[in-house]
């Protein structure tokens, strides 16, 4: 038994000061001042010649960037969602009681099969050496490929390293380095993610002991909630090539909840992954303390990016669903929960690193390259990423 279980039984306030677990995960002082880089072309996607031409660079900076940009969300099993909906208000802050209230623009309640405003996709399309598998719409059972935008069935488990992904229904413009989505790789169903400084998603999903499928499976038994920007899975979310995706030089990754390895098989944790304050993006920034992963009940939380920069991930049985939700609300499911369950905050350094020579946004500055990024993809060229 781990001693923090030994703890509980002992004294809860205790608990609350000193187990490793917590109930809420803060991230302050997120988004700065830096830029990435676009996937200009792809050439010769299905041979083992196969190459991505890299793009414009893109600068970005604010609260919470470059997490302000459009994310998708992703899962990975062992995972049931039972709920999933996504938020954004103009004026919200982590504390504050006056902040405003939230409006609810995708939801999705897999009991009701009710969706709206939301897309499940899966990589279950035409392979490419450099590329991966491709972007087609899931099936009701989330890894089987369908011909048409399909609801998740109702108690759907997806097992160990099986993966979808959520965007919003609404369809990008033609693939193209100046329209809304991008570059994205040609034949899948492209749909923009969910942007704004200031938003919040929440969720009702269960994450129990794997039961089917044997160890020797990658990801065994490691399941996961992670936000990407959206123009990562739109090109190829599983990639080695620092070409094919801007997720290497640093356009955004959130794990909001993620079990890292089976040794620590309860151990929630939320990672930033970009390049603020380190050059590790493959480590990325994670809170050292982490959400215990629940077996056998419902978990419900999320995550919320406010104006300030500060992200609150945060598990509360009084969390809900409505199609709008009061500030106040969201500020006392948080505060109730750190109280009951305990925090960790971990404040991000301040970092500045604008693109040189920069004229504006998109300002076709390929030449320019941050050392921190070419000294950092020069070694760890061949790993595979997308989750860490
Ligand atoms: C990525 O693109 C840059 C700029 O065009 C180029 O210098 C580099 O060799 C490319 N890297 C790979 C692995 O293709
Ligand atoms: C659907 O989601 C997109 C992305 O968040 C948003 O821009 C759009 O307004 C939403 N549509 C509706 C009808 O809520
Ligand atoms: C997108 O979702 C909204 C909200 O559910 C719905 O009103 C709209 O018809 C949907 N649009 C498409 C293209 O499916
Ligand atoms: C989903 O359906 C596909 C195709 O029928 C099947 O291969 C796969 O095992 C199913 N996955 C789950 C999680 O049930
Ligand atoms: C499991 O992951 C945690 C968090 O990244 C790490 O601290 C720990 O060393 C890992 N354990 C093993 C056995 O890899
Ligand atoms: C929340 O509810 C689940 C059952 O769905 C239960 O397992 C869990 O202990 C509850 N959490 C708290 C903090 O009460």
């Amino acid at each position: 038994m781990r001693i923090s279980a030994v703890l509980a039984l002992a004294a809860t306030s205790f608990l609350s000061a000193s187990a490793d677990f917590v109930d809420v995960i803060d991230f302050t002082n997120l988004g700065f001042q830096g830029y990435y880089y676009d996937v200009k072309a792809f050439k010769d996607v299905t041979k083992d010649s196969c190459t991505c031409e890299r793009g414009d660079a893109v600068s970005f900076k604010g609260p919470n960037a470059p997490l302000n940009e459009a994310l998708s969300v992703h899962f990975r099993g062992p995972l049931v969602l039972n709920e999933f909906a996504y938020y954004t208000t103009d004026l919200f802050t982590l504390g504050l009681s006056s902040s405003s209230s939230w409006n609810r623009l995708t939801y999705y309640n897999a009991e009701k099969q009710v969706g709206e405003n939301i897309t499940f996709l899966t990589t279950a399309g035409e392979y490419s050496p450099c590329l991966g598998y491709a972007l087609t719409f899931a099936g009701a059972n989330g890894t089987s490929a369908a011909k048409k935008a399909t609801l998740l069935e109702s108690n759907n488990k997806i097992y160990s390293n099986e993966e979808y992904a959520i965007f919003s229904n609404v369809s990008c413009d033609s693939s193209g380095p100046n329209n809304d989505c991008g570059v994205y790789r040609s034949g899948i169903p492209a749909f923009q993610g969910f942007a704004g400084t200031v938003k919040m998603f929440l969720f009702d999903f269960e994450m129990p002991t794997e039961d089917k499928l044997s160890s020797d499976v990658s990801n065994y038994d490691m399941p996961a909630i992670w936000l990407l920007n959206a123009k990562i899975p739109r090109t190829a979310q599983y990639s080695n090539n620092v070409n094919c995706s801007c997720w290497r030089s640093g356009c955004g990754e959130f794990d909001v909840f993620e079990i890292m390895n089976t040794t620590e098989a309860l151990n929630l944790y939320s990672t930033v992954h970009d390049y603020q304050g380190t050059g590790d993006i493959q480590n990325g920034i994670a809170a050292d303390k982490f959400i215990e992963r629940d077996l056998t009940g419902n978990m419900k939380g999320g995550v919320v990016f406010d104006l300030n920069g500060n992200a609150a991930v945060f598990v509360s049985n009084s969390t809900r669903f409505d199609s709008t939700i009061s500030g106040s609300d969201i500020n006392s499911w948080i505060s109730k929960a750190s109280a009951d369950g305990g925090s960790v905050s971990t404040a991000l350094s301040s970092a500045t690193n604008p693109l040189p020579s920069s004229t504006s946004k998109k300002s076709g500055g390929a030449n320019v390259t941050p050392s921190i990024f070419t000294n950092f993809v020069v070694g760890v060229l061949g790993l595979v990423y997308g989750l860490f």
